[in-house]
């Protein structure tokens, strides 16, 4: 498993770099990216689309021989060849999971969810949590709001919140699954599904300071076998990789822009 998170910072990456990156998607690519009438969410998305381009580039595997595909709930995947990824991006980071998972192909049984951890908007913490409240089982919701400060609360709140969303991610139905069948205990590292702990799946907990900025992010994937694992965010991540858009995006049109 390897995550790659892409750190964008809206100044640095200049009108040029994103008009020539997008002469180089596809036409349901670009259009989507058009779409966006902010600039910020077109380059997140934009970013998004080279991740698992430039994952098939650094395999050998050319543009052209590439072919993508999505489920009937939405999941993209690589209808060729069958490698597993997802992708995840919020504000300043972009994040894709690559893996040789092989359970439940076509789009395979993975997921990430990236989250700057924020009270979005100028909501106090207390009413924020109020209205996720919704979101969030009876412990979650205690762990949230007992903990021992707001910068505690808001940690535990977005491992819940990531967690859920790459587990879902991982089944490639994302908000189409009520979020309290799944309970997250991030002071313990507990996942539970209908009450229970699933079988054989893996959590990768990571964080990633972007400035000052702190962003939480979780891979699920389901791995197989009885055991399922939570992996805390402190110790060595060899699996994951920091790096500056306008670095990844230069480098992907050197590299497919040249096939
Ligand atoms: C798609 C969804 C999972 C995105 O979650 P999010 O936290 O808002 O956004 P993230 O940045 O983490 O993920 C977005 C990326 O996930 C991927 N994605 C899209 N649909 C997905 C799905 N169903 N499952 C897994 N990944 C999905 C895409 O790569 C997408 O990037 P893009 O929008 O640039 O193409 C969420 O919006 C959702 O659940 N949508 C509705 C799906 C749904 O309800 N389907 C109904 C049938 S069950």
């Amino acid at each position: 498993m390897k995550v790659q998170a892409i750190k964008y910072d809206p100044p640095s990456f200049t009108d040029e770099l994103y008009q020539r990156a997008l002469l180089l998607l596809d036409t349901e690519s670009a259009t989507k990216v058009k779409k966006f009438y902010r600039r910020e969410d077109a380059c997140r998305t934009l970013i998004g689309r080279f991740l698992p381009r430039m994952l098939l580039h650094a395999q050998g595997i050319p543009l052209k021989d590439i072919k993508f595909a999505a489920t009937a709930s939405g999941k993209p995947y690589f209808a060729k060849p069958p490698i597993a990824y997802n992708v995840s991006h919020d504000n300043g980071l972009v994040a894709m999971v690559s893996s040789s998972n092989t359970h439940n192909p076509p789009a395979f049984t993975i997921g990430v969810d990236v989250m700057k951890v924020r009270v979005p908007g100028r909501e106090p913490f207390k009413s924020f949590v109020k209205t996720m409240s919704e979101q969030l089982t009876t412990l979650e919701l205690r762990l949230v709001s007992s903990a021992t400060n707001e910068k505690q609360g808001l940690e535990y709140f977005f491992w819940i919140w990531t967690a859920k969303e790459a587990y879902t991610k991982a089944l490639g139905l994302g908000l189409g699954f009520d979020f309290r069948r799944i309970e997250f205990n991030p002071a313990l590292d507990v996942l539970k599904v209908d009450g229970a702990v699933p079988k054989g799946w893996q959590l990768n907990k990571f964080t990633i300071m972007q400035g000052t900025d702190l962003y939480q992010g979780v891979v699920a994937e389901f791995v197989g076998g009885e055991e399922t694992t939570v992996v805390a965010e402190s110790g060595p991540h060899d699996w994951l990789e920091v790096i500056d858009a306008t670095v990844f995006i230069q480098e992907a049109i050197q590299g497919l822009g040249s096939q």
